[in-house]
């Protein structure tokens, strides 16, 4: 990640449409189809946690579809032109798509401590089955994986454009 710093912005928005936003496309359906799955099976001996982890996944998911809506339809096309044309205007638009972009961040976060602390740490309950262990490996996943791509995108992209101010 360290030798991200020296790329341009448009390598850098490469790395994380190949690297990050695949990996969210390719992975969200089939983790939203697990945890669904084992809310229905596990309903009786887990019910209470599975209900929450369910809805706390949708909106999880709700904001990152919309993350990567903003990102790739307006955000990236924003900071690649201002890359070719540098301008006041176009420095303060792609700011603006940067602060938007940064609050569905906190956003994710808070609901990733939040799965993590209703699951209890992705503890597994005695009647777990290998759906339900393959459910929790998935979402930890998920999280490290969300973790580094806001790091990539707030501490060395975003970042990098606030200081051209
Ligand atoms: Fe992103």
């Amino acid at each position: 990640m360290d030798s991200l710093a020296s790329k341009t912005y448009s390598e850098i928005i490469e790395y994380i449409l190949k690297n990050h936003h695949s990996y969210l496309k390719r992975e969200l359906p089939e983790i939203e189809r697990l945890v669904f799955t084992i809310y229905k099976v596990h309903f009786f001996d887990s019910g209470d946690v599975l209900e929450k982890v369910h809805k706390l996944y949708g909106q999880l998911k709700a904001t990152l579809e919309s993350h990567i809506i903003k990102e790739e339809r307006a955000l990236f096309f924003d900071i690649k032109d201002y890359e070719k044309r540098p301008s006041r205007a176009l420095l303060e638009k792609v700011l603006q798509g940067i602060n938007n972009v940064e609050k569905d961040a906190e956003e994710v976060v808070e609901i990733l401590k939040n799965i993590r602390e209703t699951t209890k740490d992705f503890e597994l309950p005695p009647t777990s089955c290998p759906t339900f262990d393959n459910t929790y490996k998935k979402l930890q996943e998920l999280e490290r994986e969300l973790y580094n791509h806001i790091e990539v995108e707030n501490k060395i992209l975003f970042n990098r454009l606030k200081n051209e101010k």
